[in-house]
């Protein structure tokens, strides 16, 4: 993290857009060599993480067998903080069963939306499910699923850009910033 530089949004900048780059190119290598060889779905939670996950795919390799499906996840509404129940609509269930799957989410703060998607998948027989997720926030939440592939470990504040809104805003900025009150 190179500090709070900020920009035009006003919001002071976490992760610059070369960092997120390096890193997510670094994501790419390791899990392409990790399934090298076997099929897999990435399975990408929007919308948050439609950014993260078409730059990641960029950099899975073309040898690997991949197939890429969507599911829309919300346990947030338009509120910073989380509501308990998580929803999950779309997905297409048949390309589950007997597959390894790969979770693509943008971050993981309580963990219940990764936990309900981990569960529904296994529940549809899915041959392993593991996570990659951008962000995780430092803090304490007993029985928090743990992600395999970990983009950054960020504190625990709201953040936005490169796909993460506050209230459907500022999905379109490529850096990752703090949501300030202004
Ligand atoms: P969890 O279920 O509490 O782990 O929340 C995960 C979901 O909440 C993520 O997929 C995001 O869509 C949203 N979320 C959690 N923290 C933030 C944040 O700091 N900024 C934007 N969205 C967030
Ligand atoms: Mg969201």
């Amino acid at each position: 993290m190179e500090g709070a530089l900020s920009d035009g949004s006003g919001h002071p900048i976490l992760l610059t857009a070369s960092e997120i780059a390096r890193r997510v190119t670094a994501l790419g290598q390791e899990i392409s060599k990790d399934y090298s060889g076997k099929e897999v779905v990435f399975v990408v939670t929007l919308k948050g993480a439609f950014v993260f996950a078409s730059d990641l795919l960029r950099h899975i390799e073309s040898t690997l067998d991949a197939k890429v499906d969507f599911v829309q996840a919300s346990s947030y509404g338009n509120d910073l903080v989380s509501s308990g129940s998580v929803r999950v609509l779309g997905g297409d269930t048949s390309m589950i069963r007997g597959r390894h799957v790969l979770v693509v989410e943008d971050i993981i703060d309580t963990g219940r939306t990764i936990a309900t998607l981990i569960e529904r998948l296994h529940g549809l027989d899915a041959r392993s499910v593991e996570v990659v997720t951008l962000l995780v926030k430092d803090r304490e939440v007993p029985d928090r699923p743990a992600a395999r592939y970990v983009g950054f470990h960020i504190p625990d504040v709201f953040v936005i850009g490169y796909g993460l809104d506050a209230a459907q805003k500022y999905r379109h900025l490529p850096e990752v910033h703090v949501l300030t009150d202004k």
